[in-house]
């Protein structure tokens, strides 16, 4: 039995993650697995429940989970919030110890039509961001006054070789590719991360063929050049950047899932989008990220593969047959995609 902490959060993050839930529910039934799934308040809906985006509940059900799936936090209602839903998912993240945060875009052969790009440039994208997920900017010390604010960012060494040393074990099972993304131009970290990318590297990987590219000219090359990525490997905030930028490729960034993960098997599930408060109630959200996230907790903290393949597969199938929500294109609501999904599986 897998227990699963199950934080919907705020927006259309309950309207996703409830959409996953029952293609968990349909897999476990398939595969006959039994998951226990534990309800928890997160985010702005903890903030109006208790007074805590991240209340002691529900960390100690996220601590003794063996993975975690979160829909998606925050909106306007919480911005003046002494603190907000966003800062309880920093706390989230550096209490599981979840440091790398895998973020894969891909575009399906036959699927290129639903990139705003033209088909030819993003024929063949299949990439897969690696984003530092405990360190940075996020996490250094800030001082916020009315006329003068900062906000430190730190790396270690350590920090940067544990998330280099994922990305390098990734590459060895995909292209065999890194691409790593700094501004070693202008940034100390980034000259620090650089040097500790190309020492793990030297010392492990050099059947991994790894490149160094400035952040810039990623955004750039991103757009201009997708299909040439494999494992693209970032610190925290250009990673968060990145990502979204690059989940446009394949139609939309409600397409995206990702995996934060750490030593251990336990790791957070959530799609890469927020709470879109401008679809919220709505049943207009793509709930496919979600599902493919709910995909990668059966794989990386269930080690259930063929449950994780099945759902992948059912969703690939749903949209080459021309489903989908209004994102990219499609007439299926939240629910009616959901079903479309539950139903291939
Ligand atoms: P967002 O990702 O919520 O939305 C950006 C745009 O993408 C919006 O136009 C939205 O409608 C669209 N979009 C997002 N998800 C979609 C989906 N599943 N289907 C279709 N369209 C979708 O980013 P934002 O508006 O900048 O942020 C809103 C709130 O979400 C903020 O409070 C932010 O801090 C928070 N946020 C949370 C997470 C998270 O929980 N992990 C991630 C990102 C942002
Ligand atoms: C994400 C989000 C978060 C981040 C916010 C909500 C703190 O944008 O998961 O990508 O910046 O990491
Ligand atoms: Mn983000």
């Amino acid at each position: 039995m897998a227990m699963i902490a199950f934080l919907p959060g705020d927006g259309v993050g309950p309207e996703v993650a409830d959409a996953a839930k029952r293609v968990l529910e349909a897999a476990a039934k398939k595969f006959s697995l039994t998951l226990d799934f534990k309800d928890c308040f997160f985010g702005g809906a903890a903030i109006d429940a208790c007074g805590d985006p991240f209340p002691s509940e529900t960390k100690e059900a996220c601590l003794g989970a063996d993975a975690i799936f979160l829909g998606a936090i925050g909106g306007p209602k919480w911005d003046k919030a002494k603190r907000r839903p966003e800062a309880g998912l920093l706390e989230m993240r550096k209490a599981l110890g979840v440091y790398a945060n895998l973020r894969p875009v891909s575009v399906a052969g036959g699927m290129e039509h639903l990139s705003p790009l033209r088909e030819a440039r993003v024929k063949g994208v299949d990439m897969l961001i690696v984003r530092e997920l405990t360190g940075g900017m996020y996490f250094g010390d800030r001082t916020e006054g009315d006329d003068r604010a900062t906000d430190e960012c730190l790396y270690t060494k350590e920090e940067v070789t544990r998330v280099a040393r994922i990305a390098f074990e990734a590459a060895r099972k995909r292209k065999g590719r890194v691409a790593s993304v700094d501004k070693a131009n202008v940034l100390a970290t980034s000259r620090l991360w650089r040097n500790a990318v190309n020492e793990l590297h030297a010392a492990e990987y050099k059947d991994v063929e790894l490149s160094h590219m400035l952040v810039d000219a990623m955004a750039m090359k991103l757009i201009q050049a997708p299909a040439e990525y494999d494992v693209i490997l970032t610190e925290n905030l250009f990673g968060d950047i990145l990502s979204d930028e690059a989940s446009v490729l394949s139609g939309s960034i409600g397409l995206a899932p990702s995996a934060s993960l750490g030593d251990g098997t336990r790791g957070l599930f959530e799609p890469i989008h927020g709470s879109a408060p401008d679809i919220a109630g709505q049943g207009k959200a793509n709930p496919a990220g979600a599902i493919m996230s709910a995909a990668m907790l059966l794989r990386y903290s269930l080690n259930e593969g063929a449950a994780a393949d099945a759902i992948e597969a059912a969703v690939s199938k749903a949209l080459a047959s021309g489903r989908g929500t209004g994102d990219i294109g499609g007439e299926d609501n939240t629910a009616s995609f959901t079903d479309a999904v539950v139903e291939l599986i």
